[in-house]
């Protein structure tokens, strides 16, 4: 039988994708594309990095620009430091290798985001060097081809799939081979319905030939996911809505969002007597949830139509925004949904 990576790669060049835009592109687009693929979907990640390139199209051009810009083209994205991290980057690369991307793993490695899988990847993909990659398809694949059970973030078991990914590798065509992995994990071997009848290494999977594939990898410990309540007050003036610039840490560090009352706290009146606002009306809008890796929030929106506005600004981070360039500016995706219920409701 022909080994697993030639079977990957006949399969590759046969079936796999070979249109996507940072394919074959210098290592800065690589870069670019990995960090937005590592928690995002490749459908939704295209029009974000075609925008991206088309605002950034240097490293030069990335690190000479605000956060601010940065953020805006990640909005909506998710997990923000990423964006944070990767101009940050940029500005180390200008800095410390005059704005051409490092060439070697180790100073790849070093630089803010990146990790071994990431800096493995670029490596491969924009350089053609000999390197394993071991993303969230992959640890799939290679729990399920060499029958590896246990939760794949557990220590123990990602040090034996590094093991048997570096054992796997090719000694060419090595760029091919780590966009077979992926292909292959995305349209093949996917977590709830792989296709196992069109797969080429199905004839020597473990977990195929066991009939474990189901199974395998394992899935993560079971933990209740934590849940936490927030209030947003979405104060509106006319067209106007008061945002906060977050402090750069944190889930949303550095994006604008409607103040936020935490932890269950349902009472505006401190917030808005501290800020001299006087309320004219108050709606309740429809609660909704937003998913996170490590807890889940209770969104309740309250919309508060105001008298007056008083000039908060830059003080402490706020501004009022007109609500058509709010929704142009650096917001998550569920500020982005609470602006839109309203402004679509006529509210
Ligand atoms: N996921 C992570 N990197 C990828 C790539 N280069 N192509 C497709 N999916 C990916």
């Amino acid at each position: 039988m022909r080994s697993f990576s030639s079977r990957l790669v006949s399969w590759q060049r046969r079936y796999g994708r070979h249109d996507l835009p940072w394919q074959g592109a210098d290592a800065y687009r690589v870069w670019l594309s990995e960090i937005m693929l590592q928690q995002t979907q490749v459908i939704t990640v295209i029009p974000y990095f075609q925008r991206f390139v088309a605002s950034f199209p240097t490293l030069a051009v990335l690190a000479a620009a605000s956060e601010e810009q940065v953020l805006t083209h990640w909005s909506g994205l998710g997990y923000y430091a990423r964006g944070r991290n990767l101009h940050r980057a940029a500005q180390i690369i200008v800095g410390t290798y005059g704005g051409e991307f490092p060439r070697k793993f180790e100073q790849i490695l070093m630089l803010p985001g990146i990790g071994r899988s990431t800096a493995a990847a670029i490596c491969a993909l924009a350089h053609h060097e000999r390197r394993a990659i071991l993303d969230g398809n992959v640890k799939r694949l290679i729990a399920r081809y060499a029958g590896i059970a246990g939760w794949t973030g557990d220590g123990e078991v990602e040090k034996k799939l590094w093991q048997i990914a570096e054992e796997l590798l090719p000694r060419h065509e090595i760029a091919r081979y780590i966009q077979a992995q992926m292909d292959l994990g995305a349209k093949l071997c996917t977590r709830s319905s792989p296709k196992c009848g069109e797969c080429p290494v199905s004839a020597d999977c473990v977990a195929f030939q066991s009939g474990r594939v189901s199974e395998l990898p394992s899935p993560r410990p079971r933990k209740v996911m934590p849940e936490r309540q927030s209030t947003f007050l979405l104060l509106m003036s006319g067209r106007d809505i008061l945002l906060e610039k977050r402090a750069p840490k944190g889930i949303w560090g550095g994006m604008w969002c409607p103040p936020e009352l935490f932890d269950g706290l349902v009472d505006e009146s401190d917030y808005v007597h501290r800020c001299g606002i006087d309320i004219s009306e108050r709606i309740t809008l429809a609660r909704f949830n937003h998913s996170f890796t490590h807890f889940k929030m209770n969104i309740i929106p309250v919309l508060l139509r105001v008298k007056n506005k008083p000039d908060l600004a830059l003080q402490n981070g706020c501004m009022w925004i007109d609500m058509e360039q709010a929704l142009h500016g650096a917001i998550p995706t569920p500020v982005r949904k609470m602006l839109k219920s309203i402004h679509s409701s006529g509210e």
